[in-house]
């Protein structure tokens, strides 16, 4: 149809009818009484309107959005002085409550035969991948994770110690080379190398990913930290979440097609993916997509998150010299000169454990509100204070910060300090941690992560001592390069712990004879 120009047409007048100013005003009110009476229901008559909490976080998700996304990853600290002000107990937004209290972990993770699903927020973050961490509900959670579990039982991942072993070769020839061009060497980087290299080749059978490359692979991990600052984003707008970070995972595609066109499957112990693809799984779940993705996450939930409190491990222990010195006697004892760490014998020493506590404790690597839904069960919390029970009524999203809990002064005695001790006089402390979760959704790589951390940590510092300035040591040693405090302490939570924007890492200076393994 054709318009002479300067005239309507049709359609245009009739919107231009329907758009007069009382039209537009009846909108505009009936909208406000929509927004008013959702907003009276989430103060007044919800459910949760008993839970205390600020007016504004209950009123409306904007509060949360506001801290977590325009201020990118800050709602962390907000939570915390709610809890200062509310109780162990508060309201975070309409629909989401957190407690602070490690008394109450049990309970709300929840153990065998109690249902918990993911909170949507977390699934719109993860662009609710078909993985065992993206999975939403409890039933198809169960079986994707029984299909994996066995991969990473004690037993199994004990398996893996001749590959820790060979990729401890590999950072101890890094530092000699360090040591020899008498250049600073990044410590975040060599541990992600490490943790990056043990899990690729334990789920392809890959050898030398990151090590094999001059630069550590650092490329790729840039990529991921970019990618990771949108994960707010993501939550609260899941289609641009979705759009950000789906990318197909071209490589790791190719990668479970190799296996599978493989003639040799073996036993379907040798990799991961060799056994995941002769698992009882149905066929829909072995798609080269589906086990591409799932491959994805294993490499990016068990690279940075290890890396990351060893690289903060290894910063309070050259800070605190008189702790390295009493960890050095212990490994000295356990380790003979010039050998590498066996892990049936260190994994039981009592200071290496009580130092790895204290990391996991000050220093969480994934820092994001672990957020669960009892589908079935009303929950029930008692302030103990107050002597107020208050209800959680069944398909209500409820969460625990594991950093909010490790600062809890009338838990820890001197939260903020760096003191292995107070594991050896309170073995029960560790029972109040959550920095591996707890319950069905516990960490799926906790027992490779401790075997890392106690191999790597006992390795390091059997062989390098810290360097105390006087330039009288015989031995190799190390010190800390232009890093500080805030290149370790969380600053923000972008779900896994950022410390501030423009850390470059813990950094260290290698000196001594170059070794020879
Ligand atoms: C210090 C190191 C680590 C820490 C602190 C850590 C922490 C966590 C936490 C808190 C969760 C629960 C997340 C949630 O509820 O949303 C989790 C889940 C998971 N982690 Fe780890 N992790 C570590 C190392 C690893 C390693 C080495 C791997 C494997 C190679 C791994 C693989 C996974 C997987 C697959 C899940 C999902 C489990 C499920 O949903 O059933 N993690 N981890």
């Amino acid at each position: 149809m054709s318009v002479k120009p300067g005239t309507l047409s049709p359609w245009q007048n009739q919107i231009g009818d329907y758009l007069t100013a009382r039209n537009i005003l009846g909108i505009v009110v009936i909208f406000a009484v929509y927004v008013l009476s959702k907003v009276f229901y989430r103060l007044y008559l919800s459910p949760l309107s008993r839970i205390p909490g600020p007016k504004l976080a209950a009123a409306t998700n904007l509060y949360a959005f506001y801290h977590d996304v325009i201020r990118q990853g800050l709602y962390i600290w907000e939570v915390e002085k709610m809890h200062k002000q509310y109780g162990p107990i508060v309201r975070i937004s309409p629909d989401e409550i957190h407690v602070n209290d490690p008394e109450y972990i049990d309970t709300l993770y929840g153990g065998p035969g109690k249902r918990r699903d993911k909170g949507q927020r977390t699934i719109n973050g993860l662009s609710a991948s078909p993985t065992v961490l993206g999975s939403q509900q409890h039933d198809l959670h169960k079986s994707r994770r029984a299909a994996m579990g066995p991969f990473f039982s004690k037993q199994n991942v004990r398996r893996l110690e001749p590959t820790v072993v060979n990729v401890l070769r590999r950072m101890f020839n890094r530092l000699d080379q360090h040591n020899s061009a008498k250049k600073p060497i990044n410590l975040n980087i060599l541990y992600r190398a490490a943790t990056h290299d043990i899990v690729s080749e334990y789920a392809f059978g890959e050898d030398g990913v990151c090590f094999g490359r001059e630069d550590l692979n650092q490329p790729y991990f840039q990529a991921y930290h970019e990618m990771v600052v949108t994960w707010h984003i993501g939550c609260y707008f899941p289609w641009i979440g979705h759009l950000m970070r789906r990318l197909p995972p071209w490589t790791s595609i190719k990668k479970i097609d190799q296996i599978k066109s493989s003639a040799d499957f073996g036993d379907g112990t040798r990799t991961i993916f060799h056994g995941l693809l002769q698992s009882d799984l149905p066929e829909a779940e072995k798609s080269s997509s589906r086990l591409a993705e799932e491959a994805q996450n294993l490499l990016a939930a068990g690279t940075d998150s290890t890396a990351n409190t060893l690289a903060a491990l290894t910063y309070q222990l050259l800070t605190h010299p008189q702790i390295l010195q009493k960890l050095r006697a212990e490994l000295q004892e356990a380790i003979p000169e010039g050998s590498l760490p066996i892990f049936s014998k260190i994994e039981n020493l009592p200071y290496l454990s009580a130092v790895i506590q204290e990391g996991l404790r000050l220093h969480p690597a994934v820092s994001t509100r672990q957020e669960r839904v009892a589908p079935d069960e009303d929950l029930f919390y008692t302030d103990e204070k107050n002597k107020k029970t208050y209800r959680i009524p069944a398909g209500t999203c409820f969460a625990m910060s594991p950093a909010l809990l490790s600062r809890l002064p009338e838990v820890y005695l001197s939260p903020g300090e760096f003191r292995p001790e107070r594991f050896l006089e309170d073995p029960k402390l560790k029972r109040h941690q959550l920095t591996f979760s707890r319950g069905t959704r516990i960490c799926l790589g906790i027992n490779l992560a401790y075997q890392e951390m106690y191999m790597i940590l006992a390795a390091l510092f059997r062989a390098y001592d810290g360097w105390d300035g006087t330039g009288k040591q015989k031995g190799l040693t190390l010190e800390l390069f232009e890093t500080t405090r805030g290149d370790i302490e969380i600053a923000r939570d972008l779900v896994t712990e950022n410390m501030k924007a423009d850390s470059q890492g813990v950094r260290v200076t290698v000196r001594g004879p170059v070794s020879e393994n």
